[in-house]
């Protein structure tokens, strides 16, 4: 049971496609303050939290606090309140009952956890405007499932989508960008796609490409797809200010681009130098935007990602100037605490500042609206028009699409990928944190830039890495720029990848379907133990093994050296232990706590009893993977497993 409740005059977001009659009265369970703009619930000491998407820390989102403000911060330490999305869903479990809350605002918000004080979960809204949706539910996926019921369905890639993505920050031309084709091919790993990165556009103007990097584009694209290899460009929200750049130009003389208060056009910086901002919250300009996307999709491309869109600010015109103007003040001075702090400040505070959010204006609905007040409906916008022009220009074709901001009613047009992570282990639990999160609110199709994309990785970290991320739908090795080279032939023997991502090819009929079953039923894939055994105190407290679909738990390994792992098992189960598709034991374990050996290139797998997993042979592209040689690893029951394909 869904109850709507108006606060104040929020605006539309569009997350929601159901229309919800709003009820009277106080939102049940939370005590509003008398301004209200603070919802608060009283928690007992073993009540969880669940949700909110793209965030820090557990999947129990317990004793911390989380601010929705879609920010551009590569550094995911523990003590960041906000990440590069804003999913402002959440379930909360207790002994005595379960519900959810969606708070539907396009500005700040903030869910203190029981950070402030440990039984009070508060609801902190920056703005008096917002609708929250009140969800009853017999248990936390029912509560799951009636909210997707209500933000419509999640996005459906394509299945080479499921299948290993290549990406590095520097691939500078057609020569390298075959180099890592050819070293797959050889070394025998599956691959299916390879990632452009800016490097690939020219002068990092969108919707251009490099003539000297790729001289016949249209030519090396159909040369790659021959090979079964997609090219998967990216796009970023700001457009170059350059004069004969059409897109520069089109957009200016279409009013497209966001304005400063005195009808101004801003003026920021992001790879290209001064750029400008589409207005993507018009529909006009995320019309025109997204027909841009045509130019690429006319060279064969099929798939793309869209970043910067929180949108990064490096830093605008208007602020650079008062900080030149300041730091004049500072030559030749005896700098001292207070002024050097002061000084670094000043330079500190020149990138993504929160005052530069506040100088520029939206159309929305007719209506001049400051930034800063839907904040974080720009992501969400840049992916819809993306995908809204999709549907226009190639309705029978799906496109590989993922942003790296987003807000709720993104996960109709594409998934997600979790921004700049690490090459740490911390960050690969993280990763194995985020998933259930982001599945809830509707981000099916999501990953982590699998290895970390800043720092250097090291060999055990990847196999690590890749021993999780293949079950994760987006399956993308990335790097930044200048670290050490981490494609899987570049650490040493390949062999063991090889074999970890030959499991993947040979898990893809499984996980495509659980995909587009969760897809069909608003499901998750991956869910918190807490979801399928809610009764089991000892499994509501796991927070590093997960239900992935509906027929097994895996138990990732994270830590640097460990040779094994401790797994809590909810019930009897039969543990495969992976080290290829081919090469597995198997054994049948009670429920309880276990020790279990899983030595670098093993993978811990446990089916679910009465449940099968299906596994093909692998290929090297998806499209390759012949169902025949499907065969069925079962614990019990009829040892079939069920496609809805
Ligand atoms: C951003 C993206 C990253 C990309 C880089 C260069 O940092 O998050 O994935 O490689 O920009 O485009």
């Amino acid at each position: 049971m869904i109850r709507k409740y108006v606060i104040g005059s929020p605006m539309e977001t569009d997350s929601v496609v159901v229309d919800i009659t709003p009820s009277d009265g106080r939102i049940p369970k939370f005590k509003a303050d008398e301004a209200g703009h603070m919802l608060t619930y009283v928690m007992d000491d073993a009540d969880r939290i669940y949700g909110l998407g793209e965030t820090v820390r557990g999947i129990n989102k317990r004793g911390w606090h989380y601010v929705s403000n879609c920010s551009d911060d590569p550094n995911h330490h523990e003590d960041k309140t906000s990440l590069y999305a804003a999913h402002n869903f959440m379930v909360v479990v207790s002994a005595k009952e379960v519900f959810g809350l969606y708070v539907d605002t396009p500005g700040k918000v903030e869910f203190d956890a029981g950070y402030t004080d440990h039984s009070i979960l508060s609801v902190i809204l920056e703005d008096f405007d917002a609708i929250a949706y009140f969800i009853d539910g017999a248990s936390a996926r029912d509560v799951v499932r009636q909210f997707r019921g209500i933000i419509g369905k999640s996005y459906v890639p394509p299945k080479w989508g499921f299948g290993l993505g290549q990406s590095r920050w520097s691939y500078v031309n057609e020569d390298e960008v075959r180099e890592v084709a050819d070293r797959y091919d050889e070394a025998g790993i599956p691959l299916d796609s390879i990632y452009l990165d800016i490097d690939y556009m020219d002068g990092y103007k969108d919707f251009t490409v490099s003539d000297e990097a790729f001289p016949d584009f249209k030519e090396f694209v159909d040369e790659m797809k021959s090979r079964g290899i997609r090219l998967v460009p990216i796009i970023d929200a700001g457009v170059k200010i350059e004069q004969g750049y059409d897109v520069y130009e089109e957009g200016v003389a279409g009013g497209h681009f966001v304005k400063k208060e005195d009808g101004s056009l801003l003026t920021a910086a992001v790879w290209p130098g001064r750029v400008h901002f589409p207005d993507f919250l018009r529909e006009d300009t995320r019309r025109w935007f997204g027909d841009k996307y045509k130019v690429l999709l006319d060279a064969g491309i099929e798939g793309f990602w869209n970043d910067m869109n929180e949108p990064a600010i490096f830093y605008t015109e208007d602020h650079l100037s008062e900080v030149f103007e300041k730091i004049d003040g500072y030559k030749g001075r005896n700098l001292d605490i207070n002024g050097f702090f002061e000084f670094q400040g000043l330079i500190d505070g020149i990138p993504n500042n929160p005052e530069d959010y506040r100088l520029f204006y939206h159309e929305k609905d007719g209506l001049k609206v400051r930034h800063d007040k839907v904040h974080n409906l720009y992501g969400f916008n840049m992916t819809r028009a993306a995908g809204e022009a999709f549907e226009r220009l190639c309705p029978d074709k799906r496109i590989l699409m993922f942003s790296r901001s987003s807000y709720i009613g993104m996960h109709r047009y594409g998934g997600v990928w979790t921004g700049d992570n690490a090459s740490w282990w911390s960050h690969l639990l993280l990763n194995v944190q985020q998933m259930p999160g982001l599945n809830m609110s509707g981000f099916l199709y999501s990953g982590a830039d699998t290895g970390g994309f800043g720092a250097d990785v090291t060999r055990d970290l990847m196999i690590r890495w890749i021993s999780f991320s293949i079950f994760t739908p987006l399956f993308r090795n990335h790097a930044a720029m200048g670290t050490r080279r981490q494609e899987l032939y570049a650490l040493g023997d390949s062999g063991a990848f090889k074999k970890l991502v030959g499991l993947r090819y040979a898990l893809i009929p499984y996980l495509y379907n659980e995909y587009l079953r969760a897809v069909r039923d608003d499901d998750v894939i991956f869910a918190p133990l807490a979801f399928d055994y809610p009764d089991d105190e000892r499994a509501c407290g796991v927070e590093d093994q997960l239900m992935v679909g509906r027929s097994i738990m895996i138990a990732p390994v994270y830590v640097q050296n460990a040779r094994g792992r401790h797994v809590y098992l909810p019930e009897g189960m039969k543990m495969v232990r992976f080290r290829s598709m081919e090469d597995y034991d198997e054994e049948e374990l009670p429920g309880g706590d276990h020790y279990l050996r899983a030595e670098l290139g093993e993978v811990l797998t446990f089916i679910r009893p009465g449940c099968s997993l299906p596994i093909v042979t692998p290929a090297m592209r998806v499209e390759e993977i012949d169902m025949k040689t499907l065969k069925c690893l079962s614990y019990g029951g009829s040892g079939d497993y069920e496609f809805i394909e």
